[in-house]
């Protein structure tokens, strides 16, 4: 049995109570169905600000389709701000591991908006981080990014190089983790951040000028329409899978070696696909749903 398959087994006899923020999006939704699945108590937070009412509908139909129980009463929810103090005390208490999702993404919208950005993901973290100490959870798990590498061209990324940030949502990915850092060494409250690269999975969504390229790829393919490829399309990424980013999460919360804590890591795949490689791939498997070739495509 591997070590996460030893943690699943162990959760589903020991019924703990975890707070997603940003629940309503796509990485605390998954989070969400995960947890119900394994007979855990959740709290969502959410302002529904890029999330949907309908991720977490989905995510406990999942839930429930997957163990055959009806888990709604597993989940509580809090229509709250990560902004207001007073809405993270409220969702902390009672909360043995906190996995904070809860931001404003996408590098274009913090260059467009960097107040807001920074509002949500600097104020929002610091009321999240303060709340959770406060409530002494057993664990604070956050959503960091690989944006804060910035302009360090090593590869492959090493957590202890970085560079420096390229946007305003990079800075607030830094802030986040120099905030928790303090906090190791000044209050001893331990966290884990989990720098994300380009996550995809089920619930991503697809529509909006913010749009990750998976999601707005196989939207476009499935209703044939173009697709725009920036630059040659040689300009290559690290796509990880929602699983994965799932079992990190749940592997970051509930270690139990002190040295694992008060550090960052990477959840990424350590490959790089190319955009152009990318596209082919996602035509690939929808060519039997879309009659129209890449090249058609290309000509229109
Ligand atoms: N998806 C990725 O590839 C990726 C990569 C790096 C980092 N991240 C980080 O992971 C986290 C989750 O990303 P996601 O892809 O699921 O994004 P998402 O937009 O789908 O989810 C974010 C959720 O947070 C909520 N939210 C935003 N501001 C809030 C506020 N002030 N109060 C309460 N809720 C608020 C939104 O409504 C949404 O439901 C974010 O912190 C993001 O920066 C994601």
């Amino acid at each position: 049995m591997t070590k996460y398959e030893q943690l699943q087994e162990h959760l589903k006899g020991n019924q703990n109570t975890w707070l997603v923020t940003g629940v309503a999006g796509f990485i605390g939704s998954n989070l969400l169905e995960k947890l119900l699945i394994l007979n855990q108590k959740v709290v969502g937070l959410d302002n529904f600000d890029t999330g949907h009412q309908y991720n977490i509908d989905q995510a406990i139909e999942d839930a429930n389709e997957a163990t055959g129980k009806d888990l709604s009463n597993n989940f509580r929810f809090v229509n709250g701000d990560i902004r207001e103090l007073e809405d993270c005390q409220k969702a902390c208490s009672g909360v043995d591991y906190v996995l904070h999702q809860a931001a404003l993404g996408s590098v274009p919208r913090s260059i467009e908006d960097p107040i807001n950005t920074n509002r949500a993901n600097i104020d929002g973290f610091l009321n999240m981080l303060a709340a959770s100490k406060d409530a002494n959870v057993q664990r604070f798990v956050y959503a960091a990014s690989s944006s804060t590498y910035g302009d360090h061209l090593d590869l492959p990324k090493v957590e202890d190089k970085i560079g420096n940030p390229l946007s305003p949502y990079a800075v607030t990915k830094v802030v986040n983790e120099l905030y928790a850092q303090v906090f190791a060494k000044t209050y001893g409250f331990k966290t884990i951040g989990l720098r994300y690269f380009n996550i995809f999975g089920k619930r991503q969504d697809p529509n909006g000028a913010y749009a990750a390229v998976i999601p707005k790829w196989v939207a476009a393919v499935l209703n044939k329409e173009n697709v725009f490829i920036n630059g040659d399309g040689e300009t290559s990424r690290d796509f990880c899978y929602i699983d994965n980013t799932v079992q990190m999460n749940l592997l970051a919360a509930t270690t139990d070696n002190n040295e694992a804590t008060d550090q960052v890591y990477n959840v990424a795949l350590n490959d790089r696909t190319s955009l152009n490689k990318l596209y082919q791939m996602i035509e690939d498997r929808l060519i039997q749903r879309n009659t129209r070739t890449r090249k058609e495509r290309a000509n229109l």
